[in-house]
């Protein structure tokens, strides 16, 4: 009716009366390349709306997922340009800013479980890291946990030789180069993006990914055969605008470190479940064969992928290098 419609607009006039007078929030773009349906994804949306919460109102987090806005390399680009003000770009991405010592994440074995890696992210060799950004115009917030990766391609990968001769797509990280190099394979850097068309297409035979992201990127679809191969680990830096993080005014950084803290809560805890799921969903598809590794087969990945420390240890830092090893004990 008239009557109701009439009421339904002074009541939308009225709930606004307020925000109109009120400064307008600031605003922080964070901009991803995975699906919200990750763990990155879901701790970006939880990040979102706690900072809407805890600031009440005063800081509106837009969440852009799955490349929307930028691909990997322009992401990191937007954040120095202070286009977008936050990112979570996985540990593998940070070398070509010039802070090489963050693939040391990428060596293969490094880290046995979560368990060894949390004691690194969540201490003082973490902390460290973070603070080689600075010089970067970038600051650290957080470690976001994803988890161990997969191999996979149209065959299966089972034994080293297996890998002879496989182009395989990696991220932009000279350390994961060096870890296909040494298993035969012919290692392609691709945006994330671009990742499945290049599978489908065969542009690149093969892949390594934690499985949450096989699964919501739907490359099972297109790859007839995982192997569980936890060889290494990925994982992501939550990072801000150093200038726009330091200009804020403290009672809103203080806000919106709390909500961070919760953030990497939900995170560190979805992140080992969900990719369980991802690869119980994998294996459901019919459309993928999930292999694990024999003790055999794994020890002799293992024995050819270590080198990689070594051979890497001129680039990544002997010095980082030693201070995991320590810390992991
Ligand atoms: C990749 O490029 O494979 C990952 O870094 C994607 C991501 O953000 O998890």
């Amino acid at each position: 009716s008239v009557i109701r419609r009439g009421l339904v607009v002074v009541g939308t006039a009225l709930a606004l009366a307020p925000h109109a007078f009120a400064q307008a929030p600031i605003v922080i773009k964070f901009s991803h390349v995975v699906a919200n349906d990750t763990p990155k994804g879901k701790a970006a949306e939880f990040f979102a709306k706690r900072a809407g919460e805890l600031t009440k109102g005063r800081v509106k987090v837009e969440v852009y997922p799955n490349s929307q806005l930028y691909k990997d390399k322009e992401e990191m680009e937007a954040l120095q340009l202070g286009s977008v003000q936050m990112l979570a770009p996985s540990l593998s991405k940070f070398a070509p800013l010039g802070v090489k010592e963050f693939e040391v994440f990428d060596l293969p074995f490094i880290f046995d479980d979560y368990n060894d890696l949390h004691k690194v992210t969540g201490g003082p060799v973490g902390a460290k890291l973070l603070k080689k950004l600075e010089s970067r115009g970038i600051t650290g917030l957080a470690y976001w946990d994803n988890g161990f990766k997969v191999m996979s391609a149209n065959k299966p990968l089972r034994a080293v030789a297996d890998y002879k001769g496989m182009k395989m797509r990696i991220q932009s990280s000279k350390v994961l180069d060096a870890q296909m190099r040494a298993l035969g394979a012919l290692p392609q850097v691709l945006a994330f993006s671009e990742t499945y068309q290049a599978l489908q297409t065969g542009v690149v035979d093969g892949t390594e990914n934690p499985p949450s992201n096989l699964y919501t990127q739907k490359m099972h679809e297109v790859q007839k055969h995982v192997s569980v191969t936890n060889h290494g680990y990925l994982g992501y830096a939550v990072v801000v605008n150093k200038k726009f993080w330091d200009g804020l005014p403290g009672d809103i950084r203080t806000a919106l470190s709390k909500a961070m803290t919760e953030a990497t809560k939900v995170a560190n805890d979805t992140a080992f479940n969900d990719n369980q799921d991802s690869l119980a969903k994998v294996k459901a598809s019919g459309k993928t064969t999930v292999y694990s590794p024999t003790i055999g087969e794994r020890f002799q990945l293992k024995k050819a992928l270590v080198p990689v420390h070594k051979q890497l240890a001129s680039r990544v830092g002997d010095e980082t290098i030693q201070d995991i090893y320590n810390a992991t004990g």
